[in-house]
């Protein structure tokens, strides 16, 4: 594994930490390809039930692309740069377990896209989120133009978009791009205790309600629904609802695989 990206397990759960602090952790397609080459370990991974990413250092989480990396970059190889970033925040989004985004300082540009394609975002008090692209005569180019709208709304992500302002960790909070805010120091705890609550879950259950929800969100409600009533029975077969059904009715804790 790259030294780029730290890959560490707590028990059931992995804590990856994005390892360039001198730079704020910005993300060249280097640092891309080992988060790439982690969300395939941790797909395998059947002992891993949550994930935690962040970044490396005191003050930030990532600090957004490159912007040395992208300096001189043809359109082709610009585009080749976005589109291995939507590959790989894909595979984040798209990953069969939880990832939690810990956003322990600086979210900006790319760095606030990693943490969108994360399942849940918990920002420390001294946490700063934006999309400051605008000031470098660029757009978000790792999905921040389609995830920033779908979760705060379009006239939020436009103004962070127009604007570049950076918003502080309350401001987040109260606009649903963090669920929540701790001090700095209790951040990783936090984010430890929620995975544990997850890891004692049916990981199984949890990929399938994942997965229900991902792909629900891009359909019409009735397709939607019909999707989630497909997964749902599918969910019935499987050995962990055999397990937390049988445990319920025998009053006993369920042992999930
Ligand atoms: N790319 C490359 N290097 C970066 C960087 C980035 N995105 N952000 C910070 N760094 C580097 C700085 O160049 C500096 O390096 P040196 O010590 O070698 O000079 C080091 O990290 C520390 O940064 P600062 O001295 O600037 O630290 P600061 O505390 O004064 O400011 C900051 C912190 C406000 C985050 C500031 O660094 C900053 O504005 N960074 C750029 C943020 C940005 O514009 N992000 C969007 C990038 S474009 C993008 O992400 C496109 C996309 O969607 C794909």
């Amino acid at each position: 594994m790259s030294e780029l990206v730290l890959y560490e397990k707590k028990e059931s759960i992995a804590l990856l930490t994005v390892n360039r602090p001198k730079a704020l952790n910005a993300i060249n397609r280097d640092v891309l390809l080992a988060l790439e080459e982690a969300m395939a370990e941790l797909r395998q991974d059947a002992d891993i039930k949550a994930v935690i990413l962040t970044g490396a250092g005191e003050k930030a989480f990532v600090a957004g692309a490159d912007i040395a990396f992208m300096q001189g970059l043809s359109p082709a190889d610009g585009e080749a740069f976005s589109r291995l970033g939507h590959r790989v925040l894909d595979a984040i989004e798209n990953l069969n377990k939880i990832v939690i985004a810990a956003v322990n300082g600086f979210a900006l540009g790319g760095g606030l896209e990693l943490a969108l394609a994360c399942d849940i975002r918990v920002g420390a008090e001294k946490a700063q989120m934006g999309i400051p692209e605008v000031a470098l005569g660029l757009i978000p180019g790792f999905g921040g133009t389609q995830r920033l709208p779908r979760l705060v709304g379009p006239g939020m992500a436009k103004e962070m978009l127009a604007t570049g302002k950076r918003i502080k960790a309350q401001e987040a909070l109260s606009c649903g791009l963090l669920n929540h805010v701790v001090p700095q120091e209790q951040l990783m705890q936090f984010c430890m205790d929620m995975a544990g609550q997850i890891a004692a879950n049916s990981a199984t259950a949890i990929a399938y309600g994942k997965c229900s929800m991902n792909a629900g969100m891009e359909m019409d409600l009735a397709r939607a629904l019909a999707f989630e009533a497909g997964q749902f029975g599918l969910t019935l077969s499987t050995p962990d609802a055999a397990e937390g059904v049988s445990a319920f009715l025998e009053k006993r804790p369920p042992k999930f695989q």
